[in-house]
């Protein structure tokens, strides 16, 4: 069964986007199953960047079917948004659905997050779009689905009874501007209007497909250590990200997945608050962020960098069940000398207030990015490599040398072995 779930091993940003990108050119469908538009994936082709927040990218290659499934959330502005940026590129959103059971980002989730970021002693540094709140009111049974926004009366029986309660809460605890209920109903029945061509039952679309053994792939936002559950908690976002979160994200079962490919990227990065054991404030740090060009492709918030973590790999071989790794941004730690990972923690077995036990390694000079050969490699590369992919146990499948859809260094077709 042809089904691969890509998610990411560290703290988000490891180049999912990339890597689903390229795997989605002999797919025939790429679904999205948690988070929302705290995502930002990044595709370069033929020169040109795309960034990315809820369409799944897998929009740029023509005849791909692309879902947002019912465990993401929402916001119809910025999917609007995204959809004509699609069309400016000339791409064909006719195929792309949404789940009609996915939840929407409602103007009161957004302004909830914010205030409570400004008003909070420990910032959790969210990307400030309301992915919290909407979620916490999918699991309260206050929130409202995208199938109920394409429905006008149904829509304003449920913003009838959610609406004030969010009010006074707005209001009275934080403090701030409550919403005016006829302004919210325009505003969703005209976006209703807009989207209700996209919007069915993707849970029977997706299961379908997959039963039928065609190639599906499941594109995982964030990553591991931001998982509600398996995450730096409470530094975490509001979705599982995990693997096992597909299943529940798009409506099938757990046998129906073949491969979990694991992307992690060379060194580690995270944008927000939280701990980091192996986190560099120095010059090593900032050449990292510098030639990393780390900065949020959401918030534009510069992400905070450091060596790589195994002790996080590992964490995320078990919690996803991978069977597979990608490795990406290689080419950025052209140049050190020495690499260090990360393969223990000092004063306790603590995540959190561990000091990390590096092991060093020599670094390499060579530009890395016209690559397409592993033994064209340095040796000193190569060895890297080896050493991350014994740790975790899982082959190495793919080597990322560049941010553009065709640098990189494939050791194996996961569509061949799934
Ligand atoms: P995602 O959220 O996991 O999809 O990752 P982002 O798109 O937020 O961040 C990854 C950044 O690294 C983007 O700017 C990509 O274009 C870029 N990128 C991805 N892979 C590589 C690589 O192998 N080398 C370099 N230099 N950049 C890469
Ligand atoms: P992609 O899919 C990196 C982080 C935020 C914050 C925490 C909670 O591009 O890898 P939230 O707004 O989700 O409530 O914020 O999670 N965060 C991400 N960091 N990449 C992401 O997505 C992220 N999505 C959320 O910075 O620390
Ligand atoms: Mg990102």
């Amino acid at each position: 069964m042809p089904s691969i779930i890509v998610i990411g091993t560290q703290w988000g940003d490891e180049g999912k986007g990339k890597i689903v990108d390229l795997f989605a050119s002999e797919a025939e469908m790429v679904v999205r199953f948690q988070g929302g538009n705290n995502a930002g994936h990044t595709l370069v082709v033929d020169g040109e960047k795309t960034v990315l927040h809820l369409i799944p990218s897998g929009i740029l290659h023509r005849g791909v079917h692309c879902v947002i499934g019912n465990g993401v959330v929402v916001d119809p502005e910025v999917l609007l948004e995204e959809i004509r940026v699609v069309q400016e590129k000339g791409r064909d959103p006719e195929r792309l659905s949404i789940s009609d059971k996915a939840h929407l980002i409602l103007p009161y989730h957004k302004r909830i997050d914010q205030l409570r970021e400004e008003k909070r002693g420990r910032k959790i540094g969210t990307t400030g779009r309301g992915i919290g709140p909407a979620y916490e009111d999918k699991v309260g049974r206050m929130g409202i689905r995208v199938g109920e926004m394409i429905e006008p009366d149904l829509f304003r029986r449920r913003l009838q009874e959610v609406l004030p309660e969010k009010n006074l809460y707005i209001e009275k605890i934080l403090d701030g501007r409550s919403f005016r209920f006829e302004e919210i109903l325009e505003t969703y029945a005209a976006y209703g209007e807009r989207l209700k061509s996209y919007v069915r039952d993707t849970s029977s679309l997706v299961g379908d497909l997959v039963r039928q053994k065609r190639r599906v792939l499941f594109e995982g936002a964030q990553g591991t250590s931001l998982d509600v559950d398996h995450g730096t908690y409470p530094y975490v976002t509001s979705s599982n990200t995990v693997a096992g979160s597909a299943c529940i994200g798009t409506g099938i079962g757990p046998t129906m997945i073949s491969d979990v490919i694991g992307v992690c990227k060379a060194y580690t990065t995270r944008v927000g608050s939280g701990p980091f054991p192996t986190e560099l404030k120095d010059e090593i740090g900032r050449r990292l962020q510098e030639g990393g060009d780390e900065f949020g492709a959401t918030t534009g918030r510069p992400r905070r960098c450091g060596w790589l973590d195994l002790l996080l790999l590992k964490h995320a071989v078990r919690t996803n069940g991978l069977t597979g790794l990608v490795v990406t941004k290689l080419d950025i730690l052209s140049g050190l000398d020495p690499v260090k990972v990360c393969v223990g923690y000092r004063s306790n077995h603590r995540q959190d207030d561990g000091e990390p036990v590096y092991e060093s390694m020599p670094g390499w000079k060579e530009a890395l990015s016209g690559i397409r050969d592993l033994k064209k490699l340095p040796k000193n590369a190569r060895d890297y490599l080896a050493r991350i992919e014994k740790e975790a146990g899982v082959p190495l499948i793919l080597v990322s040398v560049g941010p553009s859809r065709e640098d990189n260094i494939l050791l194996r077709n996961p569509w061949r072995s799934a």
